[in-house]
């Protein structure tokens, strides 16, 4: 999908990471690996919305229909991987696995990686790009309601965690101060790290015995190694910050699934970034430099 950003190629997204190898990467560390294929949006009957920057609002919140029915079926007996597409994606894999979580009587934790908030309402966005939207709609912030399906159940901002944060508008800055979730931004990692609070939040997926979502956007990395995207922000994470991350994602086993978003290939130089989210992806799944104890986190 591509209509919650006004920049094209996004939909290019998934064909590059099968140019990439992102399967028989994961293949190789012993784990099955079947391609479900191609989406297609639901038709969604979404009234004009009287914020006039908005675009694709009814085709984006179809694909998020979509999005949740697929998520939860392809999550019964599989840890799944979302080929984005933009980040609006996110609005229907994250219901999904919501939706998922509440099957099993677990609660969901989610952990968004990421330049940007993704923090507007349909009321406050500018651009009207609705990949600025997902974790309002997921966390129940108003206004949403007749323009997104309505979502089973809000999804509490204290079991978000996120890490990367370095553009953040106004209107985001206001709705993330009170909201109780962990913000973790790029000063935040530069003074402390990511290991402490990562470990911190990964012991609480684990004391509430919950399904852990990860949510990777491209511009959480740094432009200078992940080009492919269209909403570049300079002063990103390293690829050693990356790796490590993924790196401790697996060794916790918490993860259920996973949002590979905003690649954007028609932007990319040579699939360097197409790769680069495919060897991050083969590190959540196990891929490590040398074997080592696990070492409880
Ligand atoms: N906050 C900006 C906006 O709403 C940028 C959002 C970028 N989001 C993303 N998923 N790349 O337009
Ligand atoms: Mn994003
Ligand atoms: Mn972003």
């Amino acid at each position: 999908m591509q209509s919650g950003t006004n920049r094209l190629g996004c939909d290019m997204g998934p064909s590059a990471y099968r140019a990439a190898g992102l399967a028989e990467a994961i293949r190789e560390l012993g784990i099955p690996v079947e391609d479900a294929g191609t989406i297609a949006p639901m038709p969604f009957a979404a009234p004009p919305h009287p914020n006039r920057a908005i675009h694709h609002l009814a085709e984006t919140a179809g694909w998020t229909l979509a999005l949740t029915e697929a998520a939860f079926r392809h999550s019964a007996a599989a840890r799944p991987i979302f080929l984005g597409g933009d980040h609006s994606l996110s609005a229907g894999t994250v219901a999904g696995m919501a939706r998922r979580a509440e099957a099993e009587g677990r609660p969901l934790f989610l952990i968004w990686l990421d330049a940007h908030a993704d923090l507007h309402t349909l009321d406050t966005t500018t651009s009207g790009n609705l990949h600025g939207v997902p974790l309002a709609y997921l966390t129940g912030r108003p206004g949403f309601e007749g323009y997104f399906p309505p979502l089973r159940a809000a999804l509490d901002p204290a079991r978000i965690c996120m890490f990367g944060l370095r553009s953040v508008d106004p209107a985001e800055r206001g709705a993330l101060g009170g909201s109780g979730a962990r913000v973790h931004d790029m000063r935040d990692i530069d003074e402390i790290g990511i290991v402490a609070p990562l470990r911190e939040f990964l012991r609480e997926v684990t004391a509430a015995d919950g399904l852990l979502h990860v949510s990777l956007d491209v511009d959480f990395l740094d432009p200078g190694i992940a080009p492919g995207v269209g909403t570049t922000v300079p002063g990103g994470a390293t690829f050693r910050e990356a790796h490590l991350i993924m790196e401790l994602l697996h060794d916790s086993g918490l993860v259920r699934s996973l949002d590979l978003v905003e690649l954007n290939p028609f932007l990319d130089e040579r699939g360097r970034t197409a790769l680069l989210m495919t060897d991050l992806a083969a590190s959540l799944f196990g891929r490590r430099i040398l074997d080592r104890p696990t070492r409880s986190f």
